[in-house]
């Protein structure tokens, strides 16, 4: 065997695992018709209203075009109305209406909403907050997801409605709990399986003191059963220890998982094959981690766009945060390939600092957006307006009278004529386009970075989350098909790989990455990769020196900037400021320099380099700027020194290929053009295309 091929068999064994997507028609796949594209649903509460209106209700969601309705997520005191005594009547009826209304059911576990019955009996049930203070009855969320009398009664409900609906034809599938958060827990019951998850990862409590940095402050410990859970929220001035915390948040979401995992290990004893089981993270969820679950069959997500800021200027608040439908669809398809979008937003809602009315056409877009980008289902929270509880300004797709439709009501009823019309059209299965298969681009995310970066952020200025939308907009730019990737994950797929601020590596990372570059990869690093290692300490050696060879290039410092205060660095005869991150370069011979501090005491310093490493490129981005304007000519110019054609899409505008269709959509506030080709059929909107508007076409 030669030495590259060992190399290679080493690496396959130690790195790549496989890729979860599926092949048309098998795994997660075989739920959705290939043909339907999109499918929709409709969130209703019928326990919120009248049950003489129950049958109206449905009859409409029925002919309006809804193809299934979504019941159940929080009734639990409904279903269960004291210990031990259930009552399943209401949901057999909705079931049976939903039947006659030509609508298929999603049903829910009810776990984010205990009864009061069981606080009062048990109030050990409740999580405790950083605070020390235990939650209580009176809102959702509150239980914690390892107290043992919860998860016995939870066990109980999930395996009733299991056994009861687990063969109805009409169930479509279910989800588990609901937005699943990963609340940082402070109960007892919390504190001994935290001590358990140590024991399990650590072995010894002399690893865990190693890991930890116990030799600082007299952190050490004697035993796991000293061990307490860090909680960097007690008032201290100081720090509490990052790895600690590190694991943490680590062992918080896979509590969660494994809370998902349990109720989700209950159902499928009782469902018949084809019901699915999911849950609805939030969009790219933080605290909890789509990829730590093992029992679902795809994750699904919920997105309220109007939330979120859209700096793109005039009105484009009313389109929606124009990056995140786009990164929760990229997050979540590439894990089994299979996601869809549980909750959508159906017009204003409540809980927004501010809460403007969405542009009419935006709630449109949204949904073609998500059909763009792969996504088997659109629904909406909610069918009614609610007339009481916490959400009473939040719409609907009818309004406070029941019956009639809201804009987004009506954007909805327009959606669904448009994916009806968009069907005959489409050619499932039909391979991608040569032109984007050679600009596919895997964005390398893991949770763990993300959680050390956020704990040890040594700037008020730093945003993890903006960080990487800067990266996938300038990805997005391109036009270039886009999946989230772990390290784990085999990317011989991707021409093209963007590691944003990759914090956490090890030697394993490093050398994938390389073996990548020597491939034929185009790799894309950025700012504070590699300066610590998966336990987030700073290895002995020079700073983020395990990567120093890869990029060519040596990071001899890094430096951040008062409020108020930027520096500037030039690219490319462009200036442009900086204020957050700047890492100062200083490349090896045979290593370009891309960009250079035009300022500070550093001027002239590197700031952003290339070079070429074996069949491929290895690209460093060492700079944030306040724009993102110089990140993003830094990605295009990698893709055109590939030799890659690509587009150049306006901020905010998304063009995305799904079975023979090629769909656009504007978060912009100005009209945006597309690469429409001569001799290509437009089916839906005009080019340019206005704002807040959808555009599709086939060539
Ligand atoms: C979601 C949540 C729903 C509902 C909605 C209101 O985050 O999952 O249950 O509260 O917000 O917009």
């Amino acid at each position: 065997m030669t030495r590259v091929r060992a190399f290679a068999l080493l690496l396959a064994v130690l790195l790549p695992g496989p890729a979860r997507a599926e092949e048309p028609g098998s795994g997660p796949l075989r739920f959705f018709r290939p043909a339907d594209l999109l499918r929709f649903g409709v969130f209703y509460y019928p326990e919120q209203w009248p049950r003489d209106e129950w049958k109206r209700d449905l009859d409409r969601i029925g002919r309006l075009g809804f193809d299934f309705t979504h019941v159940g997520e929080f009734a639990w005191t409904q279903l269960e109305p004291a210990d031990g005594r259930f009552d399943f009547a209401w949901l057999d009826e909705i079931l049976a209406l939903a039947g006659r209304a030509g609508l298929e059911v999603v049903l829910c576990t009810p776990s984010l909403c205990p009864p009061a019955w069981m606080g009062e009996k048990h109030p050990e049930i409740y999580l405790v907050g950083s605070d020390g203070r235990r939650r209580e009855h009176g809102n959702r969320a509150n239980a914690s997801v390892t107290n043992p009398i919860y998860l016995a009664h939870l066990d109980r409900i999930v395996e009733r409605l299991a056994e009861r609906y687990g063969r109805d034809p009409r169930v479509l599938g279910w989800q588990i709990d609901n937005e699943p958060l990963a609340t940082p827990d402070y109960s007892a019951s919390s504190g001994a399986a935290f001590q358990a998850w140590l024991r399990a990862r650590y072995g010894t409590i002399d690893r865990l003191n190693e890991a930890w940095g116990g030799a600082f402050w007299s952190l050490r410990y004697d035993r796991f059963e000293q061990v307490v859970l860090p909680n960097d929220d007690a008032g201290n001035e100081d720090k509490t220890s990052p790895h600690a915390v590190l694991d943490y948040r680590r062992y918080t979401a896979d509590a969660t998982a494994a809370f998902l995992d349990r109720q989700a290990a209950i159902l499928r004893r009782h469902l018949r094959p084809e019901q699915w089981i999911t849950t609805n993270y939030t969009n790219v969820s933080e605290g909890s981690d789509a990829r730590r679950t093992r029992q679902l069959d795809f994750p699904s997500f919920t997105i309220y766009p109007v939330a979120g800021a859209n700096r793109l200027g005039g009105q484009s608040f009313r389109y929606g945060n124009p990056t995140r439908m786009a990164e929760a669809l990229d997050f979540h398809r590439p894990i089994t390939g299979v996601t869809g979008v549980m909750e959508l937003q159906p017009g204003q809602v409540n809980w927004a600092p501010v809460n403007p009315l969405p542009a009419p056409g935006a709630v449109r877009m949204w949904i073609l957006h998500a059909l763009g980008g792969g996504a088997s289902f659109v629904s909406t929270y909610r069918y009614r307006h609610p007339r009481f509880g916490s959400e009473l300004y939040h719409d609907g797709i009818v309004g406070t009278d029941g019956v009639t439709l809201t804009q987004g009501g009506r954007e909805f009823v327009q959606a669904i004529a448009d994916v009806k019309r968009l069907r005959p059209e489409a050619t499932p299965g039909d391979p991608l386009p040569p032109g984007l298969r050679a600009r596919r681009t895997a964005l390398l995310w893991s949770h763990d970075v993300m959680w050390d970066l956020e704990n040890h952020r040594e700037t008020t200025r730093w945003d993890t989350w903006r960080h990487r939308t800067v990266f996938t907009a300038a990805v997005k730019s391109t036009a270039a098909p886009l999946d989230f990737v772990f390290e784990r994950d085999d990317l011989a797929a991707y021409p093209f790989v963007v590691a944003p601020a990759y914090q956490l590596v090890d030697d394993a990372l490093v050398r994938k990455w390389r073996a990548y570059a020597d491939a034929g990869g185009h790799l894309v690093l950025t700012c504070r990769t590699g300066q610590k290692d998966p336990r987030g300490q700073l290895p002995e050696g020079p700073w983020a020196g395990s990567i120093a060879p890869l990029i060519g290039a040596r990071v001899t410092a890094f430096d951040t900037l008062p409020e108020g205060v930027t520096g500037t660095v030039r690219s490319g005869g462009k200036t442009h400021a900086w204020s957050t991150w700047a890492d100062l370069l200083e490349p090896e011979p045979g290593t370009e320099v891309l960009a250079t501090y035009a300022d500070q005491f550093y001027a002239g310093t590197a700031a952003a380099v290339t070079r070429r490493l074996g069949k491929g490129s290895v690209t460093y981005v060492g700079v944030e700027t306040a724009t993102g304007d110089l990140e993003r000519e830094l990605v295009r110019d990698v893709y055109r020194r590939a030799g890659v054609a690509v587009e150049d899409l306006p901020k905010g505008a998304y063009l995305q290929w799904r079975d023979g269709l090629w769909v656009g959509v504007n978060y912009g506030n100005d009209p945006a053009s597309f690469p429409v080709p001569s001799g290509a059929r437009v089916i839906l909107g005009t080019n340019p295309l206005p704002p807040a508007q959808a555009l599709v076409w086939k060539e």
